[in-house]
């Protein structure tokens, strides 16, 4: 259930019966700063003080006193200058938990009215070259994303606009005939066709045939020359299974691989249209959208000196005319009313620029970019990557050293008895716990916000970390298996009641999940659900340190065996959310 979006209809209910209104007005439901003053505030009647000439307090009274009757709620007072602030019933909440119990398929989230059709654009890396950290944390963010709508009922279309096309394949091609490596190809494709570019394109500095050459090649192959399309195809086929092995680690999955060169045909009607329409102009041979010519286009481009170049002199095509080109596509073949990009903040002025142009354009789509900040070392800046010996660092690599660190974690834990892992399933937990580790990190933050990449405290069973919250959804499970509970089957059965303040307390966070859910949905916050998880971990351990469940009778068992289930399944369920994995023992 959406608590608040019920509160703010009896709220609004209230206000409406208490002040003889013609019609509804908002209750402006929000939680309270001080779980002293109650659980949550309704400020409508400080806004309607101007409204009906009354001193909001006035307002606030007879619409406490009509809340004060309701189910829901135990107790409404005026406080303040006029807010009212409402304690809920614990007898409403444990009822409102009972019906979570009973539905393990949505854990109470209910699917959402209007489904929209969200291509989520994410990961979306560089052929030939080395997919960097920028690249792992869109990977993970969107993928989080992802999952969040799909859960939430949308339907989501993951697509992976990889770079796959541009003047890279000319030098490339080139490079590769002078000192490409076929075995290396085979092995490590893309360090190698990383290493060549980074040869031919040195060489292309200050040797203007070669350039040249390079440049008769990319022609060839983006006129559909076969030879060249053949090793263009060769590339990005090697580059796949690279890639593939990342996201196969990762359990991240796209429905479309739709990359830059899907476009390709597309791209001089973009251009075209532009001029046609006068949003864009020929500049010394370049086609350009300038900003300052544009009455309509937004403020803060408006002062925007470098245009946005849509042809270059020499007549190739960029990376905003494919994003151009690529709207389009998802508007008409897709159908899509909005579209998330999941990339790095510094791409922040092309996305601006892009959806000005679109709106301009007359596309009626919601865009958005979905920025974050940068991964950083344990010196403060970018994190390296690569290592001491001036070695890349391959995110395979790296989800490679997290398992091996989890695993020696664990080990340490088992051999001092506070771990419980068997010996033949080491490897699997390991796995769990290394990679969950690994994206808890970073989908805990806000994700606009840089972060510190620290091993310690990323594989950590104590604090805020991914093991900590996988350890706590393990104990709830062992909770089960001790005392040789079915959970589904007491699930289906028991009633929750709230009598002590630990259940309480724990039973209000339980309440507020599907909220959490579609507030990270709504808002692309993935972080909003990691909070969540974390502190319901912590509020069970307090009701598990105050309130015996095993030990306890009848009733009061049942019902503490059902706060521990739902505890249990919000956890799996959450993380599951954001795409880390869970294991029933550890
Ligand atoms: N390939 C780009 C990069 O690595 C990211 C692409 C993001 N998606 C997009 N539609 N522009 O920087």
């Amino acid at each position: 259930m959406l608590l608040e979006r019920y509160l703010e209809s009896l709220g609004s209910e209230a206000i409406q019966k208490a002040l003889g209104l013609d019609g509804p007005r908002p209750a402006l439901v929000r939680p309270t700063q001080d779980p002293k003053f109650g659980d949550f505030q309704i400020n409508g009647a400080m806004a309607l003080g101007k409204e009906l000439g009354k001193p909001p307090r006035e307002l606030a009274q007879p619409i406490a006193e009509a809340l004060a009757g309701v189910g829901a709620i135990a107790k409404a007072e005026v406080a303040g200058p006029g807010f009212v602030n409402i304690h809920l019933a614990p007898a409403w909440i444990a009822s409102k938990l009972t019906e979570a119990l009973r539905d393990p398929a949505r854990n109470g989230v209910p699917a959402v009215e209007d489904v929209s059709r969200i291509v989520v654009d994410f990961s979306s890396p560089n052929i030939a070259k080395q997919m960097h950290v920028g690249h792992l944390r869109s990977t993970i963010i969107g993928d989080a994303i992802a999952r969040i709508l799909s859960f939430m009922g949308h339907d989501v279309v993951r697509d992976n606009h990889l770079g796959d096309w541009g003047t890279q394949f000319g030098l490339l091609i080139v490079g590769m005939r002078e000192w490409g490596d076929d075995e290396a190809l085979q092995a490590a494709p893309v360090l190698e066709l990383e290493r060549v570019y980074k040869l031919a394109s040195e060489r292309a500095g200050n040797d203007d045939a070669f350039a040249e050459r390079a440049r008769a090649e990319l022609a060839k192959l983006q006129n559909g020359d076969e030879e060249n399309r053949r090793l263009w195809e060769h590339f990005v086929e090697v580059s796949r299974a690279t890639l593939d092995a990342v996201y196969a680690e990762l359990d991240v999955s796209f429905d479309t691989w739709l990359g830059e060169s899907a476009y390709h045909d597309a791209l001089p009607g973009v251009v075209e249209d532009l001029l046609a329409r006068g949003i864009a102009r020929v500049d010394d041979e370049a086609v350009c959208v300038f900003w300052g010519d544009i009455d309509s286009a937004p403020k803060a481009l408006r002062k925007q000196k470098t245009p946005f170049i849509v042809r270059k002199k020499d007549g190739a095509f960029l990376y905003s005319t494919t994003d151009i080109a690529t709207v389009q596509y998802r508007k008409e073949h897709l159908q899509a009313d909005r579209a998330l990009y999941v990339v790095d903040n510094r791409q922040g002025l092309h996305f601006q620029q892009l959806f000005a142009v679109m709106e301009l354009l007359g596309v009626d789509m919601d865009l958005e970019h979905i920025g974050f900040g940068t991964v950083l070392g344990n010196d403060g800046k970018p994190l390296r990557t690569r290592d001491a010996s001036g070695n890349v660092i391959t995110l395979v690599s790296l989800l490679e050293e997290s398992k091996q660190r989890a695993r020696q974690r664990i080990e340490e834990g088992i051999a001092e008895g506070r771990l419980r892992v068997r010996s033949e399933e080491i490897d699997e937990v390991s796995r769990v716990v290394g990679i969950g580790a690994v994206k808890y990190a970073d989908l805990r933050q806000n994700r606009l916000s840089d972060y510190q990449f620290d091993w310690d405290k990323m594989i950590s069973f104590q604090g805020n970390a991914g093991p900590y919250l996988q350890y706590a959804y393990a104990r709830c499970a062992s909770i089960f298996a001790k005392g040789e509970v079915d959970m589904d089957a007491m699930a289906a059965s028991a009633t929750i009641l709230l009598d002590a303040p630990a259940e309480q307390v724990l039973g209000k966070h339980l309440l507020r999940f599907a909220d959490v859910v579609y507030q990270a949905g709504t808002t692309s916050q993935p972080h909003l659900i990691c909070e969540h998880i974390y502190e319901l971990a912590r509020a069970f351990n307090g009701f598990y340190a105050e309130c015996p469940v095993l030990d306890a009778k009848g009733p009061t068992r049942d019902s503490r065996l059902g706060l521990t289930a739902l505890t249990a399944r919000q956890i799996r369920r959450g993380l599951g959310l954001v795409g880390i994995g869970v294991v029933d023992r550890m």
